[in-house]
């Protein structure tokens, strides 16, 4: 009898930690007995049958690699009826009878309508902005803020040298959590966020408070949803005697080895979407609450508001006196 395949699919912005999660499913799915297939350029591999048979060996040597080996796509097509038919043409003729989706809340959603019709879909959150409310943590996020972490010491020592204020804008559209924890970590004395009100005068009375009390350099961190870096500074510059340098991070965020915390997550995500797609459970999404894998209803999860840590928020603002 011919054996039941599972195929896994990459599929938005792409995020360190997606190539450990590749191999996590595909081992764990030849585990469970399955043969597995990659699924090229996210969805729209399915529409394009572009797919490949993968084993043990297909995924050695990515562990550590940033990217995804399966590439990664946004694919308006698969939105369509006429595009959801194609998938499920080719879904049907290679045999496949579960799919593990890692991306964002956007590639979510296919989740939910390949399930409908008839097709198991799981979805594995993975995105560097952690705009996903339902779980703790996404895939790529810690390695983000490590990378801007990073980026941010450096900085830090030619300002401190120079006695200047910088600004660092980093990624994050709807949701502050980069800068919010690279902030913190960064040691940043202001934090822009796009789901926190600020005002440019509090910024720089902070700013100046931070020179009267023999601050020789400053840093400001801010989500490229709260402000814009180049715009900042030029209020600030307005506003002050001071004249700020920006640094916009931009996709060094997204690239680069996973951390071992984003490593450990792409393995234990890969395994519970496993245990599920194995079992023909379909819709749901994995996710991580203090440190406990679970999962839930897809849809109930893409609904869910993401609310700011507020506790980090104030951590932070004492930390930077
Ligand atoms: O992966 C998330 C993200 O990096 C956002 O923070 C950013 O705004 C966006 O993707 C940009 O991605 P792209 O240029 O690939 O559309």
């Amino acid at each position: 009898m011919e054996k039941k395949r599972i195929a896994v699919l990459t599929s938005g912005g792409d995020a360190p930690g997606m190539n450990a999660c590749i191999r996590s499913v595909v081992r764990n799915g030849i585990a469970a007995g399955f043969e597995m297939v990659g699924v090229i350029r996210g969805y729209n591999g399915l529409i394009d049958n572009e797919m490949v048979s993968l084993d043990n060996r297909s995924v050695g040597n990515i562990i550590n690699k940033g990217g995804t080996m399966l590439r990664t796509a946004r694919c308006l097509e698969f939105k369509t009826e006429e595009g959801m038919n194609k998938a499920l043409e080719n879904i049907k003729k290679n045999n496949i009878c579960g799919i593990v989706v890692i991306g964002g809340d956007g590639s979510f959603r296919g989740c939910r309508s390949l399930t409908e019709r008839g097709v198991p879909a799981i979805g594995i959150p993975a995105t560097i902005d952690n705009d996903l409310a339902f779980t703790d943590f996404t895939l790529g996020f810690d390695t983000a803020v490590n990378t801007v972490i990073e980026a941010v010491a450096k900085i830090r020592d030619t300002m401190a040298s120079h006695e200047r204020v910088s600004i660092i804008e980093v990624m994050g559209n709807r949701c502050g959590d980069i800068a919010l924890y690279a902030g913190l970590c960064g040691g940043a004395e202001y934090i822009v966020l796009p789901e926190r009100q600020w005002s440019v005068e509090a910024l720089c009375e902070k700013l100046v408070h931070g020179r009267e009390l023999g601050k020789a350099s400053s840093i400001v961190i801010t989500a490229e949803g709260g402000a814009k870096g180049t715009a900042l500074a030029q209020e600030i510059k307005a506003r002050t005697t001071m004249d700020p340098r920006v640094t916009v991070l931009g996709y060094i965020q997204r690239g680069g080895s996973p951390t071992a915390s984003d490593i450990l997550l792409a393995s234990r995500f890969g395994m519970h979407a496993i245990k599920l797609v194995a079992k023909g459970i379909g819709g749901r999404c994995v996710g991580v609450k203090n440190g406990q894998l679970f999962d839930m209803d897809i849809i109930e999860a893409c609904d869910m508001k993401k609310e700011i840590n507020q506790e980090l928020f104030e951590i932070a603002e004492i930390l930077s006196r």
